[in-house]
């Protein structure tokens, strides 16, 4: 059947960009044994038992001479901080191996560390897949770690977030109480949380909490005239009004220039100790959950301050 012309191209390739996957590096020696990469997202299991592996190399590929004509390949499932790899091997034309370590590997083929797994396959078979060859390889050994993988759908790179538990059997939500799946208690318990572990430092400094979003909102824009300091902190519920600032100015942390409020010198010096406070706790944090998962948070995130938005002038236009 001739489909060459039923599908649009870009269209097709979207729908495929719907499946989800994992993303690999396949690697293998030339004939002259320089080493050879490149990523490959067509990976996919086989056979148990025997154990096999499959994936397709583009006709186009550079590297194909190479793997049609090698005896061994690795597949290298890529672990989550590895997406720059990942990129590097996905560009034609320089030298992909270039300032890498590589583990020692008894089938002679390049083996990257820091994967997610890692496969080391015999050829076994090569099939004709239109464009693409499909390669199906007899897994001698592997490895594997503890680190997330990396995902790719849709055209970007990915991490995988679990979905939510199901309740627990019996543990239904009581009517009219909060449960631990409330979004609007994760959020506020989190924010509590954050908060907590610069509190000392809040009061060390005997900054208040509307104080201290105050300060936060003129470190990163300033002059602001009183109704747009209002505007922006409308959805915290503290008193924004003129009082508010006049005691602000009064405690040292404000000035009142003809064209709006800015942070004074002690206000400008408060908010920078502050913030830098927050940054270790956002470090800290960002380590015990995973630069990923925390890439993957603030995107979600986003998302849901963009639902929930009523309107708020925006800040980092
Ligand atoms: C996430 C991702 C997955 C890819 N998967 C494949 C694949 O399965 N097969 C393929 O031929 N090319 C795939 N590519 C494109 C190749 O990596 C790219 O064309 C590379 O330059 C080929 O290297 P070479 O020309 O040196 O052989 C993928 C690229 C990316 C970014």
């Amino acid at each position: 059947m001739d489909t060459s012309s039923a599908f649009d191209p870009r269209d097709f390739r979207k729908a495929l960009s719907m499946f989800a996957t994992g993303v690999t590096i396949v690697t293998t020696r030339g004939g002259d044994g320089a080493a050879v990469g490149m990523t490959a997202n067509s990976f996919n299991s086989v056979s148990l038992d025997p154990p096999m592996v499959l994936w397709s190399l583009a006709k186009s590929a550079r590297s194909l001479p190479a793997f049609s004509a090698a005896r061994y390949w690795n597949v290298h499932v890529l672990a989550s901080g590895q997406d720059a790899l990942s990129n590097r091997f996905a560009r034609a034309g320089e030298d992909k191996f270039a300032g890498l370590a590589l583990d020692d590997c008894a089938t002679g083929a390049p083996l990257l560390p820091g994967c997610s797994a890692r496969f080391q396959c015999r050829s076994a078979f090569q099939y004709e897949g239109g464009d693409h060859v499909i390669f199906v390889g007899e897994v001698v050994g592997y490895d594997r770690s503890d680190l997330a993988p990396l995902l790719y759908v849709s055209g970007q790179y990915a991490v995988a977030a679990h979905m939510a538990e199901p309740p627990r059997a019996g543990a239904a939500p009581q009517a009219g109480a909060f449960s631990e799946d409330m979004l609007g208690y994760l959020l506020g318990r989190a924010h509590y949380q954050f908060m907590a572990r610069f509190r000392p430092l809040l009061a060390e400094k005997r900054i208040t909490d509307p104080e201290f979003f105050l300060l936060s909102l003129l470190s990163v824009r300033q002059p602001l005239a009183p109704a747009e300091i209002a505007a922006h902190m409308a959805d915290t519920g503290f008193e924004t009004g003129e009082p508010a600032l006049a005691a602000a100015c009064a405690r040292g942390l404000l000035r009142r220039d003809d064209d709006g409020y800015r942070l004074s010198a002690a206000g400008s010096d408060t908010i920078l100790h502050i913030l830098a406070a927050a940054k270790a706790v956002e470090a800290d944090l960002d380590g015990r959950i995973g630069a990923p998962q925390g890439s993957a948070l603030r995107r979600l995130l986003k998302t849901l301050v963009a639902a929930s938005d009523q309107g708020l002038p925006s800040l980092w236009a």
